[in-house]
């Protein structure tokens, strides 16, 4: 149960529009001493989660947001996505006296700026592959050309995903520089790494071998790690095709065990945190750390300043009573009065419908059908879905939902995601069959 000596808040405005936020206002809205919930803007089913109500501004709206942290008496903010945290969004609030989990804008270019990250991983001795920074096309081609292999290709600044191309030849390299000085490739040169003389794109060596997320809630100087958890990019069975936001997860992931992690902890999380503290910043938030696992140890792949989605919605539900108060410590500072989180033992598996012909041109407005009833072990997150005016759930984004479930195995987590999604229908529901495939005997 809950610790008395450390406060719970009440009053929960959680900011975002995702299947992450809506499964965050689940989780906190269930730790006892919580009275409500907000997310804002939420979607289709975020009013419809028991202890939280939806409110329309938007992520962006920073005027907006402050007068309901205010009319609503917010006593922690969660803010769920990085372009509201790369935006200052947390500095603001907490300027006004409104305690907020999520990094100001000088932690979020963990994430907001590869170069940045880059930088301060070298510096600290975070191990992850080797780079190069270009601020121009012509400086970009010719170390590509020096260095005769394929490159990793990486547009610098926030691009939802889709600014790195893992090139299988020079001509792909080649093909993915011009692309973002063409200004089509993610940020290219005239957004987030356009300022004069930043560098505009990053070329990495590529790294091989499976990939796993790692969480740490960091209070500025503490950090407390949720379970690992593994992602899948691609759009196709097989880890084929497109990359996406993620089609599904499961946790733990054993390819890291408790040995594993704690070697994380010590190579790359803490001397993370440590770096940001060393330029003066005050990191209150999560740091998302995306990590292959390669034969000389793991290697960072990126890092970014907020819960992974898909991987929030499979991880919340083996989270214990105490998530609200760990994160109230953390937008505190304090979180060695925090009590211990607990972790509950189980095995965690989502699975991702989403809409017909993502992540490219899809559709949009189809009815959602549904007639899964949440239980103690399933749960139905919510994402690109939004009510009509007589309240009918439609489709309106590329991941319309999750859905996940818990067991003592993953054979069984699993069987209970997909019969869960069995009860789902919308018109060209896209979605697929072999998440798990690392964990799932049959
Ligand atoms: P990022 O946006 O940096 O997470 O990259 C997206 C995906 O590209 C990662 O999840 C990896 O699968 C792949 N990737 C990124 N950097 C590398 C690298 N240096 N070597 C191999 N694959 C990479
Ligand atoms: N699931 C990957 C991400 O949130 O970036």
């Amino acid at each position: 149960m809950p610790s008395s000596s450390c406060p719970t808040p009440a009053r929960i405005l959680v900011i975002g529009a995702g299947g992450r936020e809506n499964a965050l206002g689940w989780a906190l809205a269930r730790s006892p001493g919580v009275e409500a919930v907000w997310i804002t803007p939420g979607n289709g089913g975020s009013c419809e989660l028991p202890g939280c109500q939806q409110l329309t501004i938007k992520e962006s709206d920073q005027a907006g947001l402050e007068a309901a942290c205010r009319d609503l008496a917010i006593e922690l903010v969660v803010v769920g996505p990085e372009a509201p945290l790369a935006a200052g969004l947390a500095d603001r609030l907490r300027e006004l006296g409104f305690p907020c989990f999520g990094p100001g804008a000088d932690g979020a270019q963990l994430e907001a700026s590869k170069h940045w990250a880059k930088a301060l991983m070298q510096e600290s001795g975070i191990p992850t592959a080797g780079h190069w920074a270009a601020n121009s096309r012509e400086q970009a081609l010719q170390i590509l050309e020096n260095e005769g292999r394929p490159l990793v290709v990486k547009a610098d600044g926030l691009a939802a995903g889709k600014g790195v191309t893992v090139a299988e030849s020079v001509e792909e390299a080649r093909a993915a520089i011009e692309e973002i000085f063409a200004g089509r490739g993610g940020s290219g040169p005239d957004t987030a790494g356009s300022e004069l003389g930043s560098p505009c794109l990053v070329l990495e060596e590529r790294t091989f071998g499976p990939e796993v997320s790692v969480f740490a809630l960091c209070d500025g100087q503490r950090m407390v790690l949720l379970p690992t958890a593994q992602d899948h990019k691609r759009i196709g069975e097989g880890d084929t095709g497109a990359n996406t936001g993620g089609m599904g997860a499961y946790a733990p992931a054993p390819l890291l065990d408790a040995e594993g992690l704690e070697q994380v902890r010590l190579l790359v999380l803490e001397p993370t945190l440590a770096a940001l503290r060393a330029r003066g910043i005050n990191y209150r938030g999560v740091i998302y750390a995306g990590l292959m696992l390669t034969t000389a140890g793991p290697s960072v792949i990126e890092f970014n300043c907020r819960f992974g989605d898909p991987e929030c919605e499979t991880l919340v539900p083996l989270l214990g009573p105490e998530f609200a108060q760990i994160l109230f410590a953390c937008a505190n500072g304090n979180l060695d009065q925090a009590p211990a989180l607990t972790i509950y033992p189980g095995c965690s598996a989502c699975v991702i419908a989403a809409a017909e012909g993502y992540p490219g041109e899809l559709r949009r407005g189809d009815p959602i059908d549904s007639a899964l009833q949440p239980t103690d072990h399933l749960q139905l997150f919510h994402a690109g879905t939004r009510q009509d005016h007589l309240g009918r759930c439609l489709t309106s984004g590329g991941r319309v939902l999750a859905v996940v479930a818990q067991a003592d195995d993953f054979d069984t987590a699993f069987e209970r995601a997909y019969n869960g999604l069995a009860q789902v229908h919308f018109e060209g529901i896209t979605f697929r069959r072999d998440i798990g495939h690392q964990v799932r005997s049959r």
